[in-house]
């Protein structure tokens, strides 16, 4: 089975289950730091998740951000985050999203996210570009800061450490968002409406599908100084590759 057709078919089933839910009880808790919350909905697409991707792959490791880690045996692992944007999902934001990503021996070679609120599929296979609903997509063409649109998270608990960014990015930039789920932020930087994100502190199960969809839709993607980008690296930057350098620069800086 191909791994890229069984990642949509299972992100779509997962997307479906988040929506019936939304309405609730989603009995939501916080889990760690505040602001880090968990509702049944995450664990109940999860536990889908895992089986749907066992039933095609039963040799193949999960890592799975509600606990669903599996060992595997193939050398292949799946990488799930059954729901990127909890708070917004619990607050009926619709930027919440599925992301599923497929690697072999330590490559990421598939990649899905799903936002079943915003009927918005993104998927990248490496080597055979990235789509949007099916429809081949490009990264933007901006070509400076200024004409900028660009996005950031903050990891709860931590948000000090990106705050001096966040202001300066809204000096430098034409504009800055912080909308809730990586996974997904990513996305709009492969299809062009965000053109650069960056977050740190972040896990595999945020970026592994966001940043091969990123890669093969033209665009570029690095620690934020700079360095190469690794999925369980934490520190991500995903830019449109004309704005990368402005961009690295603009958040290395110590004022
Ligand atoms: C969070 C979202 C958010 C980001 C946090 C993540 P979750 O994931 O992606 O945008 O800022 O760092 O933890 O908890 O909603 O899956
Ligand atoms: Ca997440
Ligand atoms: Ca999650």
């Amino acid at each position: 089975m191909d791994p890229l057709h069984l990642a949509i078919e299972t992100a779509r089933e997962a997307g479906a289950l988040l929506l019936e839910r939304v309405d609730g009880p989603l009995e939501t808790r916080q889990k760690g730091a505040r602001g880090d919350l968990v509702t049944i909905a995450d664990r109940a697409s999860e536990t889908l998740i895992v089986e749907r991707l066992l039933a095609g792959f039963p040799d193949s490791a999960i890592l799975g951000e509600e606990g669903g880690t599996h060992a595997g045996t193939s050398g292949e692992r799946w990488i799930v985050d059954p729901l990127d944007g909890t708070t917004n999902y619990a607050h009926g934001y619709p930027m919440y999203c599925v992301s599923i990503a497929y690697e072999r021996a330590g490559e990421v070679l598939a990649g899905v996210i799903y936002a079943p609120r915003l009927g918005e599929l993104f998927a990248a296979a490496k080597g055979r570009g990235a789509t949007r609903n099916g429809a081949p997509i490009r990264v933007s063409a901006a070509g400076t800061l200024d004409d900028a649109l660009v996005c950031t998270g903050f990891v709860p608990a931590r948000y000090e450490r990106n705050g001096a960014n966040f202001a300066r990015l809204s000096h430098l930039a034409q504009a800055v968002r912080r909308d809730g789920s990586a996974a997904l932020d990513a996305a709009f930087v492969a299809c062009g409406t965000f053109d650069a994100f960056w977050e740190f502190d972040l896990k595999a199960w945020d970026v592994a599908a966001g940043g091969l969809i990123v890669r093969e839709a033209g665009g570029t993607v690095t620690a934020i100084d700079g360095s190469a980008y690794a999925v369980e690296g934490g520190s991500f930057l995903a830019t449109n590759g004309a704005i990368h350098a402005a961009m690295r620069d603009a958040l290395n800086r110590d004022d």
